[in-house]
């Protein structure tokens, strides 16, 4: 194996441009835009893509910053990664060089712990960073090191560095996780398709993503299935096969533009949305007054009758799919200051995710917190303009909703997080009417 030493004394965090949204509110959206490929989705599967040394290729990819960034990953160590056209990535590890995942990567994206399970199983060892070093932060990854030790890895941690090995091949097990976990579940489930012998995992995280990775794992020849709602399980294989997927909608993104419309009172059709992976948002809209009808691959939600103020407060709590993502709390968050009473926001997994709603209150919400995971929003809020900072990807998008809610023009800094998981938002946002711009302010660094 290469040469893998902690280059931490050299990491020099990479400069990205800093922008700026500037979003003058007021405007009910209305028409209709595309739902692009699920991020959660599509990272997972380049990932995948370096358990065959054959060709795998991805269409409906989102052209976010995270899918470069995985992308750069990849051709880093050595696999050939192809962009032939716009939404297609083509992945082929026939050579990896250099099985070490730096902290450039980690720093800039979690999934990057992904290639953990792939190349371990493929491969027989690894050098990765942890994507909660010191730098960026408690971000735990115990899960996916446990997995992986029960799949007969030995793994050592030093200087912010997993030191992974199984020589020959890792030993099929039973896997089983004290909470539900996305990436452990899928992180697992790579490395096993191509252990000795039979892998049960459980609970096994239930998010469509985590599905839409065991239907591309198929069309690869491995020999996976959920066989109850928590458990999946796999026969390992000694190879699998290049294979071709389409990825799957991003529910996060469509329900960010479903509550786009709640929030301005606006009527918006999502084509290509699967109300199915989104029934727990579905609920909280119509409790809130909002209407939503399904057709197959297309939403319309309408708010006209409804609107900014008149809605209808709801108490909402996250949790592992089928319960509301956490990944939309912060939009419906937004929603529920547009409710005539007050709304409870339970925010169940992460610690950390109702921090943001400082940045709100700037904005004349009405917030509350009783603790870090509980908020009380007391609505409805008369939303104003003002100059707010982005602290993470969906706390971005959701101040941009505010905006797009609010009266007069905000400033919005921090671009860089929202441009990490939504394609083109800014373009979507003005085919809807919105009045939005994206400008530069030069450049700076970041540890995300
Ligand atoms: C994934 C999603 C993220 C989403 C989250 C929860 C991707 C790329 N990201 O993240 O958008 O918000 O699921 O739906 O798919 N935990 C540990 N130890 C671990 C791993 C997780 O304690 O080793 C904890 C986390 O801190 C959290 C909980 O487990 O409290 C669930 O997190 P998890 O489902 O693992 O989130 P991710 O897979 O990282």
């Amino acid at each position: 194996m290469a040469d893998a030493r902690p280059f931490h004394w050299e990491f020099e965090p990479p400069k990205i441009p800093r922008e700026r949204y500037l979003v003058n509110g007021g405007v009910a959206l209305e028409g209709t835009i595309q739902v692009s490929g699920a991020k959660n989705a599509a990272l997972k599967m380049l990932a995948a893509a370096t358990l065959t040394g054959e060709r795998c290729r991805f269409s409906n990819v989102p052209e976010i910053e995270d899918v470069r960034t995985m992308a750069e990953t990849l051709s880093d160590i050595g696999v050939v990664v192809d962009h032939p056209e716009r939404n297609v990535y083509e992945v082929s590890a026939g050579d990896v060089d250099w099985l070490f995942v730096p902290l450039e990567a980690a720093a800039k994206m979690r999934a990057s712990f992904m290639l953990l399970g792939p190349l371990l199983a493929r491969f027989g060892e690894v050098v990765i960073s942890n994507p909660g070093g010191d730098r960026i932060g408690r971000r735990p990854v115990d899960l996916h090191v446990d997995a992986m030790r029960a799949l007969g890895a030995t793994i050592d941690y030093r200087y912010g560095y997993y030191y992974a090995k199984a020589p020959g091949r890792l030993r099929a097990s039973e896997v089983r996780f004290p909470i539900v976990s996305v990436m452990g579940t899928e992180n697992a489930m790579l490395a096993a398709t191509l252990a000795d012998g039979h892998t049960v995992i459980r609970p096994a995280a239930q998010e469509p993503e985590v599905d839409d990775l065991i239907s591309f794992l198929q069309k690869m020849g491995a020999d996976v299935e959920r066989t109850y709602p928590d458990t999946i399980e796999i026969e390992g294989k000694r190879r699998l096969r290049g294979a071709e997927h389409k990825v799957m909608p991003d529910r996060i993104e469509a329900g960010t533009f479903a509550i786009a419309a709640g929030v301005t009172g606006g009527n918006v059709v999502l084509e290509g949305a699967d109300c199915a992976t989104m029934d727990a948002l579905v609920q909280v809209l119509g409790k809130a007054g909002v209407s939503v009808s399904c057709q197959p691959d297309r939403m319309e939600v309408d708010a006209r009758s409804a609107g900014p103020g008149k809605l209808k407060p709801v108490d909402i709590e996250t949790g592992p799919y089928p319960e509301l993502a956490t990944d939309i709390q912060p939009p419906t968050t937004v929603l529920l200051t547009q409710a005539a009473g007050d709304s409870r926001v339970h925010e169940e997994i992460f610690e950390d995710r109702l921090e943001w709603t400082g940045e709100l209150a700037k904005m004349g919400a009405k917030i509350e917190l009783k603790g870090p995971q509980l908020a009380i929003v007391h609505g409805p809020a008369k939303l104003r303009a003002a100059d707010v900072e982005i602290s993470d990807l969906r706390a971005g998008a959701s101040l941009i909703l505010a905006a797009l809610a609010a009266d007069g023009t905000s400033s919005i800094g921090g671009a860089h997080h929202v441009r990490r998981g939504y394609e083109n938002i800014e373009r979507k946002f003005l085919d809807l009417g919105a009045r939005i711009e994206r400008v530069q302010e030069g450049e700076l660094g970041t540890s995300e």
